[in-house]
C-alpha cells in the first residue's frame, strides 16, 4: 500500500470512529454546574409545576399532565405524602390517588420529567405536614432533629420510596423521568432555632439522602447551609434576590407561589398573572435556570387530609389549572406564552452569565450571548407605576410599568409580562339537581359503648390519634339544694378552655355555645351563663379538630382539645374547678362508629324525613351521575359545618357558615405581591363549592352522605356543573 493510500485509509477510519462516537447514546445522567441542571450532558432551562397526586384522582392525572405539557412545562413536581402511604405503622398504601408509581409513570409517558420531594416532611397545608400521627407516639421521638427514633423512621420511609422508584426504573439514570429529589422541606428556619442537634440533623439528612444513590441531585429548599452536594433552593413570591450557597450550584426556584391557600374563615387569595410572569422573567434574567410553579394544579384536600388547622377543602391556589382540572385563563395561556419565549432564549441562557446594563433609574437590560452567536435580552422596567420608553442597541422599546420584555434574538420582543394576549375564561357553576334527603339525628344524650372514664382532662390527639375529628368530654357537677343561684335565678358561669380547634358546649343536653379558632389562633374559650338544676348536672363538650398543624417549630407538640381549666363560677363557694375530676370520653360520634357514611352501615339506624336546623344530623340521598364530562361540585351554602362522603369516599370538610373575614380591595398587579394583597370572597363563605370527582361516581345509585354538626337546610344542597368558556 502506498503512503498516500495508507493516509487516506487512516483518515477514513478516523472519520468513521468520530461518526460512531457522535451517534453513541450519551449515558443518561443528571448533574449540575453553576448555570443549570445538566441532563445527558446538556444544560437545561427547566419549567416545572407542582401537581400533588393525592389532591386529584388517577382519572384526572393524564389530563392534568397533558395540560401542563401544553402549557410549556418540562417537569412535574410533587411531595410524597407519608401519612397517606403509611396510615398505620408498617402498613403501606399505594392505591387510588396514592398510586405514586402510576403517577410518575404517567408523567414519563407524557415525556416530562419529575421532581420528587420525598421530604418526608412536606408542610403543604397537608394534615400534620405529611407525618403520620402514630409517629408522634413512638417512644422518645422528637421530630426533625438529631433524634434516634425520628431519624430511623425518616430513613426507613425515604429508603422505601427510593427503592420503589428504583425497582420501577424511574430515576433518569435508569431511563425514568425523575431528575431531581428533595430531602426535608424549608428546614433552615427551624434549624436556626434548634441549636447543635438541628445542625447535626441537617448534615445527617443530606448524607442519608445522598447515600441512597439515586443518581440524580438532591435539593434542600430554604436551607442556606445545605451540605454539598445538595443544592439549596429558593421558595418565595420572587426569587431574583437568591443565590445558591456555592458557586458551582445552579439557581433553582422550587416554589414560585402562583397564588396562596384558603383557610376556613379567611378570604380567597389570588395572584395576577402579569405579576407571576414578571417574577419568572426576573429570575431567569438574573441567571436562574429552574422554576417550579407552586401550585400548577392545586386540587382538593379530600377527606380529612387538610392541615392548618383550618385549611379549607379546596386547594385551588389560583393555579394555572384550577381545582377542577380546567384551564384558568388567562393565567395558563399567558404563562405558556412566556415559556415559549424563554425556550427561544435557551441556547443563549445556558451559555453563561448575563451582562447587565442600566437603561434608566428602574430599568435595565440583561443580555445573554453564546459562543455560537445567539443572543437573548430581557428588558425590565421595575417601576411599579410608570410605563417608559427605553433605548436598547439603538432602538426604542416601550415597557409597561412592572414588566419585562423578552427578546430571544436581542431585537424582537416576543413577549412582555404585562401584555396579556391569552383569552379570559368565564367560569360558570350551573345548577344541575337537588337531592331528596332522609335524615338521622344522633342522640347526643347517650354515649355509646366505646366511652371510657379517666381522671382529669386529656389532650385530644393522644386519645383519637386523629382517627376522627371528634372527641366528647363529659362530666357531672352536683348542685346542692342550698345553692343561692337556685333562688336568685342568676345562673352559674361556665368557662371551658381548649387548645383548639372548635367546640360545642352542652349542659343537661341543652346547647349553650359553639366557639372556634382560626388559622392564626386555634385556641378557643367558651364562657357563659348556663342553666343548672339541683342535683346532678351533665356538662358535655364536643371538641372538634379541623386539620392538624403542618408547620412551625416542633409543630408536633401542638395540643388539641379541652385542656382546661373548666370552671363553674357563681356558686356559694365561688368558683369550682372541674378540671381534675373524672371525665368520660368518647372518640368519634355514634354515627361514625356505625359507619353511616357507607351504604352498608346506614341500615343500622332508622332514617326519617329530612330534618332542618338540627345539629348532629346525618343526611343521605341517592343520585345518578349527570351525563357529560364537566367537573362537578356540591353547593353547600345552606349548611353549617361537617363532612361529606360519596360512595364511602371522603369529599372533605365543609364549613360555609365560616365567612371570610378580611378586606378585599381592588388589586393592581403592579408592585410587590404578598399573600394579603389580592383577596376575594370577603363576607362570603370561605368555601361554598366542594369538588366531586367524576371517577368516584357510578352511572346510577350514588350514595351521598352529609354529617352536619351545627344545623343546616339540606334542601339547599345541590349538584352543580362547572364550565369554563
Ligand atoms: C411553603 C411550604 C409549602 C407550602 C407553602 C405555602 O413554605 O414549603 O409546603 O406550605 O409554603 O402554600
Amino acid at each position: 500500500m502506498s503512503g498516500g493510500r495508507l493516509l487516506a485509509l487512516v483518515l477514513l477510519l478516523l472519520a468513521a470512529v468520530m461518526l460512531a462516537a457522535s451517534t453513541l447514546p450519551v449515558e443518561a445522567s443528571v448533574g449540575y454546574d453553576h448555570k443549570a441542571l445538566i441532563i445527558d450532558g446538556h444544560r437545561r432551562i427547566l419549567i416545572s409545576g407542582s401537581i400533588h397526586y393525592p389532591r386529584s384522582t388517577p382519572d384526572m392525572w393524564p389530563d392534568l399532565i397533558q395540560k401542563a405539557k401544553d402549557g410549556g412545562l418540562d417537569v412535574i413536581q410533587s411531595y410524597v405524602f407519608w401519612n397517606g402511604h403509611e396510615p398505620s405503622r408498617g402498613q403501606y398504601y399505594f392505591g387510588g390517588n396514592y398510586d405514586l408509581v402510576r403517577f410518575v409513570k404517567l408523567v414519563k409517558e407524557a415525556g416530562l420529567y419529575v421532581h420528587l420531594r420525598i421530604g418526608p416532611y412536606a408542610c403543604a397545608e397537608w394534615n400534620f405536614g405529611g407525618f403520620p400521627v402514630w409517629l408522634k407516639y413512638v417512644p422518645g421521638i422528637q421530630f426533625r432533629t438529631d433524634n434516634g427514633p425520628f431519624k430511623a423512621a425518616m430513613e426507613s420511609f425515604t429508603t422505601k420510596i427510593v427503592s420503589m422508584m428504583k425497582a420501577e426504573g424511574l430515576f433518569q439514570t435508569q431511563g425514568g423521568p425523575i431528575i431531581l429529589c428533595q430531602i426535608e422541606n424549608e428546614y433552615g428556619m427551624v434549624e436556626s432555632h434548634g441549636g447543635a442537634p438541628a445542625v447535626r440533623y441537617t448534615n445527617w439528612a443530606a448524607q442519608m439522602a445522598v447515600g441512597l444513590s439515586t443518581g440524580v441531585p438532591w435539593v434542600m429548599c430554604k436551607q442556606d447551609d445545605a451540605p454539598d452536594p445538595v443544592i439549596n433552593t429558593c421558595n418565595d413570591f420572587y426569587c431574583d434576590w437568591f443565590s445558591p450557597n456555592k458557586p458551582n450550584k445552579p439557581s433553582i426556584w422550587t416554589e414560585l407561589w402562583t397564588g396562596w391557600f384558603t383557610a376556613f374563615g379567611g378570604p380567597v387569595p389570588y395572584r395576577p398573572v402579569e405579576d407571576v410572569a414578571y417574577a419568572v422573567a426576573k429570575f431567569i434574567q438574573k441567571g436562574g435556570s429552574f422554576i417550579n410553579y407552586y401550585m400548577y394544579h392545586g386540587g382538593t384536600n379530600f377527606g380529612r387530609t387538610s392541615g392548618g388547622p383550618f385549611i379549607a377543602t379546596s386547594y385551588d391556589y389560583d393555579a394555572p389549572i384550577d381545582e377542577y382540572g380546567l384551564l384558568r385563563q388567562p393565567k395558563w395561556g399567558h404563562l405558556r406564552d412566556l415559556h415559549k419565549a424563554i425556550k427561544l432564549c435557551e441556547p443563549a441562557l445556558v451559555s453563561g452569565d448575563p451582562t447587565v446594563t442600566k437603561l434608566g433609574n428602574s430599568q435595565e437590560a440583561h443580555v445573554f450571548r453564546s459562543n455560537s452567536g445567539s443572543c437573548a435580552a430581557f428588558l425590565a422596567n421595575n417601576d411599579p407605576s410608570s410605563a417608559v420608553r427605553v433605548t436598547f442597541n439603538g432602538f426604542p422599546y416601550d415597557l409597561p410599568a412592572w414588566s419585562i420584555s423578552v427578546l430571544p434574538d436581542c431585537k424582537t420582543v416576543t413577549f412582555n409580562t404585562a401584555k396579556v394576549a391569552a383569552p379570559t375564561s368565564q367560569i360558570k357553576m350551573s345548577w344541575f339537581e337537588g337531592f331528596s334527603f332522609k335524615s338521622y339525628t344522633e342522640d347526643i344524650s347517650s354515649l355509646d359503648g366505646s366511652s371510657f372514664t379517666k381522671d382529669g382532662l386529656i389532650e385530644q390527639l393522644s386519645l383519637t390519634w386523629d382517627k376522627s375529628d371528634y372527641l366528647w368530654y363529659t362530666t357531672y357537677i352536683d348542685i346542692s339544694p342550698d345553692e343561692q343561684f337556685l333562688k336568685s335565678g342568676k345562673w352559674p358561669y361556665l368557662t371551658v378552655m381548649s387548645a383548639g380547634h372548635a367546640m360545642q358546649v352542652f349542659v343537661n343536653g341543652e346547647k349553650f355555645g359553639f366557639v372556634y379558632g382560626d388559622i392564626v389562633n386555634p385556641k378557643v374559650t367558651y364562657s357563659g351563663y348556663v342553666k343548672m338544676w339541683q342535683g346532678s348536672n351533665k356538662i358535655s363538650i364536643l371538641s372538634v379538630s379541623v386539620g392538624l398543624q403542618n408547620v412551625g417549630n416542633h409543630f408536633e407538640t401542638r395540643n388539641v382539645g379541652v385542656l382546661g381549666p373548666v370552671t363553674v363560677d357563681g356558686l356559694n363557694e365561688g368558683k369550682r374547678d372541674l378540671s381534675s375530676q373524672k371525665w368520660t370520653y368518647q372518640i368519634g360520634t355514634n354515627g361514625e362508629h356505625l359507619n353511616l357514611h357507607t351504604a352498608s352501615g346506614s341500615s343500622s339506624v332508622k332514617w326519617g324525613d329530612a330534618a332542618k336546623d338540627q345539629p348532629f344530623t346525618w343526611y343521605k340521598a341517592y343520585f345518578n351521575a349527570p351525563s357529560g364530562n364537566e367537573p362537578l361540585a356540591l353547593d353547600m351554602s345552606s349548611m353549617g359545618k361537617g363532612q361529606i362522603w360519596i360512595n364511602g369516599q371522603g369529599i372533605g370538610r365543609y364549613w360555609p357558615a365560616n365567612k371570610a373575614s378580611g378586606t378585599c380591595r381592588s388589586c393592581d398587579y403592579r408592585g410587590n405581591y404578598n399573600q394579603n394583597k389580592c383577596l376575594s370572597n370577603c363576607g362570603e363563605p370561605s368555601q361554598k363549592w366542594y369538588h366531586v370527582p367524576r371517577s368516584w361516581l357510578n352511572p346510577t345509585g350514588n350514595y351521598l352522605v352529609v354529617f352536619e354538626e351545627l344545623g343546616g337546610d339540606p334542601s339547599g344542597i345541590s349538584l352543580v356543573k362547572r364550565t369554563a368558556k
